[in-house]
């Protein structure tokens, strides 16, 4: 691709990247040697720069820290099989932060700043790609509202920041869960939809809860009387329900997830047959006693699909079968990987290759 706008860079003396060990990524724990930043005031984006990672300098006043007008984005990059390197569905995670940014009232980023921003990014710290089957460089966009004054306002100065780090998957285990309706993640009409930071922050204190009762995480719920599943921890949530892959629609309490919508396609590609309906508690629990449910997951970047080994529904615990290279999201999850590493045809164009 060819870059338009022109992005200074200021190269770091210090790269880290030789005290990273490769073999044992953890999920946020490096960060690359360089970031994309961009400043917004007056009305106007002023020119991005490639700088070396570095903390931020921030007035105690500035307005993201307290009214929470921050949103950020989740995406990957991936050494192919080739040796290139492959941003994954860059312009639908565009799209998506374009989204979030509007429900929080927050200026849009134009689009060449963000995708020439972190391709310039990545061509600088490709060497921080891992190259390990499943591992991945996770990219974070962000923003949140800079300008320095505590009045209860929309921000009229933001920053926007793309750091990236190299990451294992995440889950890789099977996990619990437990059907949570008594605190629900968001409601109609409300941010659910949005990748912002609140959603994130409220969520802590009923996973908290669920942790000390043994679960690792919570299927969230919502509708009439919290009775309708709607997410999975930080995942979209996807069933195997008489062998056809279920997930709830999209909905103003749903993120639209990128990995939902890429395996709900590769499920169609496959000959698979998905629905997007909702799915109440109850249809799950006569699904268990049944046996007509043979698997349950979570959908997301970091994780990709973490899959459910046990889901607690009003205190019951109900096991699925073990989770093997047959599982249909085992199968999603490969063909998600064959494209990535451009091992098949990327028929849906969704690999933007640098
Ligand atoms: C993802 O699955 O990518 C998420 O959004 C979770 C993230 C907060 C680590």
């Amino acid at each position: 691709m060819e870059l338009t706008v022109d992005i200074p860079v200021r190269k770091t003396l210090h790269s880290k990247l030789s005290e990273v060990d490769f073999n044992e990524l953890e999920f946020g724990k490096y960060v690359a040697d360089h970031m994309l930043v961009c400043d917004y005031a007056n009305g106007e984006w002023r020119t991005p720069q490639v700088v070396p990672y570095a903390n931020l300098s921030l007035s105690p006043t500035t307005l993201a820290l307290h009214y929470g007008q921050t949103v950020f984005e989740g995406m990957k990059a991936f050494t192919m099989h080739d040796g290139r390197i492959n941003i994954f569905r860059m312009d639908k995670h565009y799209d998506r932060f374009l989204k979030s940014l509007d429900r929080m009232c927050m200026a849009p980023v134009p689009k060449d700043i963000f995708t020439e921003g972190l391709i310039k990014l990545i061509q600088l710290d490709k060497g921080w790609v891992p190259t390990a089957s499943g591992s991945a460089l996770y990219i974070r966009p962000f923003m949140y509202a800079s300008e320095a004054k505590f009045g209860v306002k929309v921000s009229d100065e933001y920053r926007f920041i793309i750091f990236t780090g190299p990451v294992p998957s995440l889950f890789a285990k099977p996990i619990k869960v437990k059907v949570e309706n008594q605190y629900i993640r968001a409601a109609k009409g409300g941010t659910g939809a949005a990748k912002c930071g609140g959603n994130y922050g409220g969520a802590f204190y009923p996973t908290q809860l669920a942790k000390q009762q043994g679960y690792d995480q919570v299927l969230w719920t919502g509708g009439k009387d919290n009775q309708f599943i709607e997410e999975s921890g930080m995942m979209n949530a996807m069933f195997v329900i008489n062998d056809v892959l279920v997930t709830p629609p999209l909905s103003d309490s749903i993120l639209d997830g990128v990995t939902r919508d890429s395996l709900l396609t590769l499920a169609n590609d496959l000959g698979y047959t998905t629905e997007e309906r909702p799915v109440s508690i109850s249809e799950l629990e006569k699904a268990f006693k049944e046996k007509t449910i043979s698997a349950a997951f979570g959908a997301g970047t970091a994780a990709v699909v973490a899959p459910i080994a046990v889901i607690n529904i009003n205190g019951t615990d109900y096991t699925l079968p073990a989770y093997n290279d047959n599982s249909l999201h085992n199968k999603l999850k490969e063909q998600l990987e064959l494209i990535r590493t451009g091992r098949t045809t990327d028929i849906h164009e969704w690999n933007c290759i640098i």
